[in-house]
């Protein structure tokens, strides 16, 4: 179901999985802290993408660089001259907004004049600072805007470490900074955020075939997130919109509550990166071909998904409302292996009796998969809070387990409820979450 924004962010607080940053200093414009359950839904999906395109595979490798750089792998790059959004300005009120996210002869929607906007200027979104206590143009960095120049920059040393041929990737997930003209739309648009990204080294001829296989497996990772197809629309980005190393890119856009949107972004970044480099720099960064002698520069097709917009897409597409028997149901029907919680221990009741049994059960259970215990309110509305939070079972201690030694399993879906012995429960559960 299409949930509204206002609904989901209102449970993100609720629950914990998204809080307003900075909030007891009336908060700091659109920044957002993770709190306990998004921490892990989080790192769920981060860790999801390590596997399934990292370390399960025999062709790619990670590293996990520095976030600040020399500062001319951004000059080598294109960032300094050309990382630019399209700016205006209000005359009258002096508000900022990016040109192409606004009806230039349309009011101003912060003072209601018209036609009072300045001709658009290039604005950087490079995220500036200082190094070491002299704060002038020598100690100059940027907070990196994208994961990628590290890969190209690394690229030598890593291939010299681990011997790979081409076609082999590397990639990194972490976090990017942006100076942001307009963040908003809750986490969509920050200027700070995660990426998951990687450079996939091929030979030149390689490049059709691999845009088009890169871009499968990008669909393939969305339905494991279970993220709605049916959402999700491919675009071809125009070359006047392409970033500035791209001569191919490919937008996955989602159906969000405000708009379709991107994303995530497949580019194909030809040598741009490693020749620019290259030249900046003085390093050889050629590969040799070790069968047919060939040197040159590898081409790269560059999947790059941003983690924050994922986390997005999987709770808006999660999300939904039932009616159970007339009370409305909130369910997360989050894929198992993303679900924060993936068992919540309730005992029936508080008595001594239950949670002598029931806190020892989820101790154990704790140490084995991410384990809440709960043991205050009514049976339905303990179930009603792990459904909304996705938990895909609950696992119930009553007082027949004092004297059958097995509990209740309900499952989040179908609600279905199971007997299961307490000395099974372990496998039940291993088997179940896979
Ligand atoms: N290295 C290529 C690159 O950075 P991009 O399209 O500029 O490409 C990649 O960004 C992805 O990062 C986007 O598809 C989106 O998922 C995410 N992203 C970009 N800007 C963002 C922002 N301000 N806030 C949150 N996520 C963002």
């Amino acid at each position: 179901m299409n949930v509204s924004m206002d609904t989901l962010v209102t449970l993100c607080k609720t629950r914990g999985f998204v809080f307003p940053g900075s909030d007891i200093y009336g908060g700091l414009a659109n920044s957002w802290d993770y709190g306990p359950l998004g921490v892990e839904l989080k790192n769920n999906i981060k860790q999801a993408w390590w596997k399934k395109f990292v370390t399960s595979r025999l062709d790619m490798v990670g590293i996990d660089a520095a976030l600040l750089m020399n500062p001319k792998v951004w000059e080598a790059s294109g960032h300094l001259a050309t990382f630019t959004d399209p700016l205006v300005e209000c005359k009258t009120c002096h508000e900022r907004y990016r040109a192409d996210q606004i009806d230039l002869t349309a009011a101003c929607a912060k003072c209601g004049n018209k036609g009072t906007f300045t001709e658009p200027a290039a604005f950087n979104m490079m995220m500036k600072t200082w190094l070491g206590p002299k704060e002038d143009a020598t100690a100059t960095a940027y907070f990196r805007p994208e994961t990628a120049q590290a890969m190209f920059v690394d690229f030598a040393q890593v291939l010299t470490a681990t011997r790979k041929r081409v076609p082999f990737g590397i990639a990194q997930a972490g976090k990017a900074f942006r100076n942001e003209i307009t963040p908003g739309n809750f986490i969509f648009r920050q200027r700070e955020f995660d990426l998951m990204e990687f450079e996939y080294f091929i030979h030149p001829n390689d490049w059709e075939k691999s845009f088009e296989y890169w871009l499968a497996q990008m669909h393939e990772w969305i339905k494991e997130c279970g993220i709605d197809a049916s959402r999700v629309h491919e675009l071809e980005v125009s070359a006047e919109d392409r970033a500035h190393y791209s001569k191919r890119t490919v937008d996955l856009e989602f159906d969000y509550p405000f708009g379709k949107k991107e994303l995530y972004g497949l580019a194909y970044r030809t040598d741009f990166d490693l020749k620019n480099h290259a030249e900046h720099s003085g390093a050889k960064l050629e590969y040799t071909d070790p069968i047919t002698n060939e040197k040159y520069l590898p081409h790269v097709i560059e999947p790059a998904m941003g983690l924050d917009r994922t986390f997005l897409a999987v709770l808006l597409s999660a999300y939904e409302e039932q009616d159970v028997d007339g009370e409305k149901r909130v369910v997360l029907h989050l894929p198992k292996h993303l679900a924060p919680t993936k068992v919540a221990v309730l005992p029936l009741s508080k008595k001594e009796e239950l949670s002598s049994v029931a806190q020892p059960l989820a101790e154990k259970l704790a140490k084995l998969f991410r384990t809440e215990y709960d043991e205050t309110q009514s049976i339905g509305k303990r179930y009603r809070r792990q459904d909304e939070i996705g938990t895909p079972f609950c696992v119930t201690v009553d007082f027949e387990t004092l004297t059958d030694n097995a509990v209740t399993v309900r499952e989040r879906d179908s609600m279905k409820q199971e007997r299961v012995p307490i000395a099974e429960l372990e496998a039940y559960l291993r088997k179940n979450l896979e």
